[in-house]
């Protein structure tokens, strides 16, 4: 198991990526600290992770809201006596996103304040508390669309995630000389309720998408949870500052 005794703290714990990576990283013997602010949503991972025998607890938390991100650190921390792993899964990807002279500011002002304040504000309360551990990782997801240009544009989206790249980088330097690395995962297109639900929900747009992906099929989340595993491990100690694109070869594909 090669997350034994380590607490480990999973935004967006409800769905997606994040309900998968709660689940393997307590597989992995890792004691989980959900949080979402969906309190249904998170509980029920919380509850499978139990089920499974692994030991975790959930905190609802909106990460856009400093007090909400403060209550989950102290609590998360609490439970377990230490923090060793951030795992800043949360995002939003609303489908009035658009290209940027369309898009309204309050889309702006939300995705922005979600998919960047809200690392930050984890990285603000949880940082001080994986350096008093005596180290720890720190795992942002960004996304492949903050490395490539899309004629389909969701541009509030993309610069966030492409915040989250600098942000990452700069958190590596920042602390990597206090044991605490910082790593980014960019994913590829992700078969998740986010994607599914509208941008994927017609089967011509997601014939586009599926051509471009050299692997042939979509991302499943445990694509994107098995690295994240191996960042928050021991095998990755000396991984500092990185951007790990796990896409299926999109990136790639010029033709
Ligand atoms: N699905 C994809 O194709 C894809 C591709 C690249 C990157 N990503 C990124 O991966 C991450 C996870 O995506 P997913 O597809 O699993 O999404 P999802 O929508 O299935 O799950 C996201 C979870 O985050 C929670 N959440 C939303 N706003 C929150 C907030 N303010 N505070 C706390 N929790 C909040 C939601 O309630 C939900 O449970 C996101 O950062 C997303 O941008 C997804």
């Amino acid at each position: 198991m090669r997350l034994q005794g380590r607490n480990c703290l999973i935004t967006g714990a409800g769905s997606g990526m994040g309900r998968v990576a709660c689940l393997a990283f307590a597989r992995e013997g890792a004691r989980i600290i959900g949080a979402d602010v969906d309190a249904a949503a998170g509980e029920q991972t919380l509850t499978s992770v139990r089920k499974e025998g692994g030991e975790g607890v959930f905190v609802q938390c909106d990460v856009s809201r400093e007090a909400d991100v403060s209550r989950l650190v102290a609590e998360g921390t609490k439970a377990f006596g230490a923090l060793h792993v951030l795992y800043n899964n949360a995002g939003i990807f609303p489908e009035k996103d658009g290209s940027v002279v369309g898009a309204d500011e309050a889309v702006w002002d939300r995705v922005f304040a979600v998919n960047v304040k809200g690392v930050a504000l984890v990285c603000k309360h949880g940082i001080p508390e994986l350096m008093r551990a005596g180290g720890g990782s720190v795992i942002n997801i960004a996304s492949f669309v903050a490395l490539v240009g899309c004629s389909v544009a969701q541009d509030a989206y993309t610069a966030s995630k492409g915040a989250v790249l600098a942000l990452t980088k700069s958190l590596a330097v920042q602390f990597g000389p206090k044991g605490v690395r910082a790593n980014a995962i960019c994913p590829g297109p992700i078969e998740t309720p986010l994607l599914m639900q509208w941008l994927l929900r017609e089967p011509a747009e997601k014939a586009k998408r599926l051509n471009r992906i050299p692997m042939g099929r979509f991302g499943r989340p445990e694509d994107i949870v098995a690295l994240a595993v191996h960042l928050a491990s021991d095998d990755a100690s000396w991984t500092n500052g990185g951007v790990f694109v796990v896409d299926g070869g999109i990136t790639s594909n010029y033709f």
